[in-house]
């Protein structure tokens, strides 16, 4: 039996045979479906080609992807828009408006489409550009990090960061469609893979008993430098058909899909107070081992379970993103949680795992006492 189950809130979702998760599929979705297919020829020939499809299309890409993948691209340069993937530039003023400006110039219409290559901050700044630039301009991701792969390609969510915190101004925007090109993987520093190994792991948690046995025969000992294109590619469609099943249910956060926050929360925050220096999956990571303990504290999440989450958490967070927690203010780390999305008044929105494959909302009095206990956590995972 390889079908993946899993409950959340007790809602039972099933992803047949994980084991053969399908490398092309449809995401059913608010207006329209979008189709993801797997694409592993050399990158310069399939960004090319999407590009080239048709006069209008333009080519939104991340720097870093444009010098190590496309310089040869052959691409008029002045329908090429390229972006500076940092969360400082991952702004309203520096990310956002400068492309809208740009589409703007190319007099972008409905028949035009936009080509985004690069990771989740060039997914998020474009998507987000996209949707606002009149009513909503067509475009393609094209993912070249691991996490961009394996989560943030569907589901249809891009936001901005504003005023010190993540994605403030946030937006549902669909692509039309996601191409997923391993090869862009090869160029991935470590500490990249290491942080799409946090979503990764998070969606393989939520997936269940079949989904986390398969990420440890995947990853036996986290690490990441040994992982080959042949262990990513079931790991990235296994995380993408665990999304898919819930975004299909719960496309816009309605109820069901605040379950991919699990880790977030608390993440978001470390991420914040870190100055962005721990990158977004190893903070997700770190959050899921505070999320861990809240949950064992509470009478959830059997010991054994604990123990193997703890491990698996531990084995994928880079040492130099715990130095860097150690050096963070905690104090501070309460009042970025009520600045969270999730928030509600004095409450804090937590996702908890009764046990793997099974998780729970649960909104926590945001007091001293919380403060206290996460703070004791986070120092007990800061000393590695
Ligand atoms: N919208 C969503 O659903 C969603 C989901 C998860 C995460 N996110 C967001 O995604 C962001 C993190 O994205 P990310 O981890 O994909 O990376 P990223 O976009 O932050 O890029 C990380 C670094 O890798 C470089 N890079 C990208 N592709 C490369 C390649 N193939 N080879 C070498 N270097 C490459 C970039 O230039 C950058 O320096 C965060 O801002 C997070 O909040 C969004
Ligand atoms: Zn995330």
């Amino acid at each position: 039996m390889t079908d993946a189950r899993f409950t959340i809130e007790q809602h039972p979702f099933t992803v047949g045979d994980f084991e053969r998760a399908p490398e092309r599929f449809e995401v059913r979705s608010v207006p329209r479906s979008y189709g993801v297919r797997w694409d592993d020829r050399a990158p310069r020939d399939v960004v090319r080609e999407l590009v080239l499809a048709s006069p209008g299309n333009v080519l939104v890409v991340d720097r870093n992807v444009q010098r190590l993948h496309l310089a040869d691209l052959d691409v008029p340069a002045d329908r090429v828009f390229d972006i500076d993937a940092t969360e400082e530039k991952k702004s309203l003023t520096h990310g956002a408006l400068p492309l809208i400006a740009f589409f703007a110039r190319r007099e972008i219409n409905k028949s035009s489409r936009a080509i985004v290559v690069g990771g989740g901050i060039t997914q998020d700044v474009a998507g987000f550009a996209a949707c606002m630039f009149k009513r909503g301009t067509p475009f393609t991701l094209v993912p070249t990090t691991l996490l961009s792969m394996c989560d943030s390609c569907i589901g249809a969510k891009t936001g901005v960061n504003h005023d010190g915190a993540k994605n403030q101004l946030a937006l549902f925007s669909a692509p039309r469609e996601v191409v997923i090109d391993p090869r862009f993987l090869t160029t991935l520093a470590p500490r990249e893979v290491q942080s799409g190994l946090g979503e990764i792991l998070k969606l393989h948690v939520t997936g269940g008993p079949v989904a986390l046995d398969r990420y440890e025969a995947l990853v036996p000992d986290g690490t990441a430098g040994a992982i080959d294109t042949a262990r990513l590619k079931p790991l990235i469609l296994g995380s993408l058909a665990v999304k898919r099943a819930v975004v299909e249910v719960d496309e816009f956060e309605l109820d069901l899909r605040r379950s991919m926050n699990l880790g977030h929360t608390v993440g978001h925050a470390i991420e914040s107070l870190s100055g962005y220096a721990i990158p977004h999956g190893h903070a997700v990571t770190l959050g899921m081992l505070v999320v861990n303990a809240l949950s064992a504290h509470r009478g959830m999440l059997p010991a054994d379970e604990h123990a193997r989450l703890t491990r698996l958490g531990r084995d994928i967070v880079a040492a130099g993103s715990l130095a860097t927690l150690r050096g963070i203010d905690l104090g501070r780390l309460t009042g970025l949680l009520g600045k969270d999305k999730k928030a509600e008044a004095s409450r804090v929105a937590f996702v908890l795992v009764e046990s793997i494959g099974a998780l729970r909302f649960v909104a926590l009095e945001n007091d001293a006492a919380l403060a206290a206990e996460i703070g004791e956590i986070v120092a007990d995972v800061a000393r590695g």
